[in-house]
């Protein structure tokens, strides 16, 4: 089998996709309300929160653009805090819906500064809406300041926004520990389900703010979606299939329990990394700030990221990312989320060493 080593969509295990081949049900029915009221309890725990979390049928970036038109209104001031493309997609968001956005950019390969944030917060006093990226996808960078930067958005009376699409589910994100207002996630990441739900939890300031907010809106109209919940429905037609598959991934993620699925993705990274440094490559994240669900490897000189790819896939069967927009040539992508373990990292490093080599490599 092809060894899927992207940062999404992730493998799924066997009796996951099984279960997404499963006969259709009336979505309007008991049997969708018992599964619906399964899975939210399920997510929820995930989530870390006693907050609702709405599951949408959408990929990731359709719980960013949920976020945005149910948070803000045209003309509200806006901190983004971009470390890569995913940040950048947030400013893009921003600016369609007419919010006028400040952007925080920090170079590739490293975490935000909270100080500039602080900093940024403080010369801007009308921002009081705060976006983030928990883990850049296109960095392979995990930033640690969540719990510290929720304080001081809290401190302004502001709202935190956090993009944990790639991160919750294989790493800790604890958002009513952390006091995270909105957090959002996705289906085809850690969850070992396939692409098509996403989810966004929303604690009471989050609602209050969404309530006031008079952002035209419909398909993701978060209230909507609550109140369709409460009688174990979706106000639109949901992705069935892979419904069936979350309540199928939940049982197995608990059975393995939370905390050893953390523990594994921290042992996956930190194999990978070794892995990875022990061919004489450089990742692109700064130490200490390495992603437990995505490794950035710089591509050495001279080798074309493109042919690298290629060979991979096409004399090791194994498929890795490349880098996106600027990074495009520059990096390539391992990932290590989700549906996981030790022999698939060996795989993945023996097949990178290969195409390396291959692709003139001396290391
Ligand atoms: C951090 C992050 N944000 C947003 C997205 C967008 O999600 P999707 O591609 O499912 O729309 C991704 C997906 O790669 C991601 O990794």
């Amino acid at each position: 089998m092809t060894n899927l080593r992207i940062p999404g969509p992730t493998p799924v295990p066997e009796v996951v996709a099984q279960a997404g081949a499963a006969e259709m049900i009336n979505h309007r029915g008991p049997e969708f309300a018992a599964m619906m009221k399964r899975t939210n309890e399920g997510v929820k725990k995930v989530f870390q929160t006693a907050n609702d979390v709405m599951t949408l049928t959408s990929s990731g970036t359709g719980a960013m653009e949920a976020a945005v038109v149910n948070l803000v209104a045209a003309g509200d001031e806006v901190l983004v805090v971009s470390i890569g493309e995913f940040g950048d997609r947030l400013i893009n968001l921003v600016n369609i819906y007419g919010g006028k956005c400040t952007e925080l950019k920090f170079e590739q390969g490293v975490a935000a500064d909270l100080n500039q944030i602080e900093a940024t917060l403080k010369a801007n006093p009308g921002i009081k809406k705060v976006l983030i990226t928990h883990n850049e996808t296109s960095t392979g960078v995990t930033q640690p300041i969540l719990p510290d930067l929720a304080k001081v958005v809290h401190a302004i009376d502001g709202l935190l926004i956090v993009d944990a699409i790639s991160s919750l589910s294989s790493v800790p994100v604890k958002v009513d520990e952390w006091d995270l207002d909105v957090v959002l996630s996705g289906s085809q990441k850690g969850w070992m389900t396939a692409p098509g739900l996403a989810f966004v939890s929303m604690n009471e300031r989050a609602w209050a703010i969404a309530d006031a907010n008079k952002q035209p809106r419909f398909y993701f109209d978060l209230r909507r979606h609550q109140r369709s919940a409460v009688n174990g429905q979706t106000p639109w037609t949901p992705a069935v299939s892979v419904w069936f598959q979350l309540d199928k991934s939940l049982e197995l993620m608990f059975a393995e329990g939370m905390d050893n699925i953390y523990a594994r993705h921290h042992r996956l990274g930190q194999m990978t990394r070794n892995g990875v440094k022990a061919m004489g490559l450089q990742l692109l994240a700064t130490e200490g700030v390495e992603s437990d669900t995505v490794t950035a490897i710089r591509l050495p000189e001279g080798v074309d990221g493109e042919k690298l790819l290629q060979v991979a896939q096409d004399d090791f069967d194994t498929v890795f990312a490349g880098g996106q927009g600027s990074l495009r040539g520059k990096i390539i992508r391992f990932g290590h989320l989700g549906h996981v373990h030790e022999p698939d990292i060996e795989a993945g490093l023996e097949a990178l060493k290969g195409a390396l080599a291959k692709v003139g490599f001396k290391g």
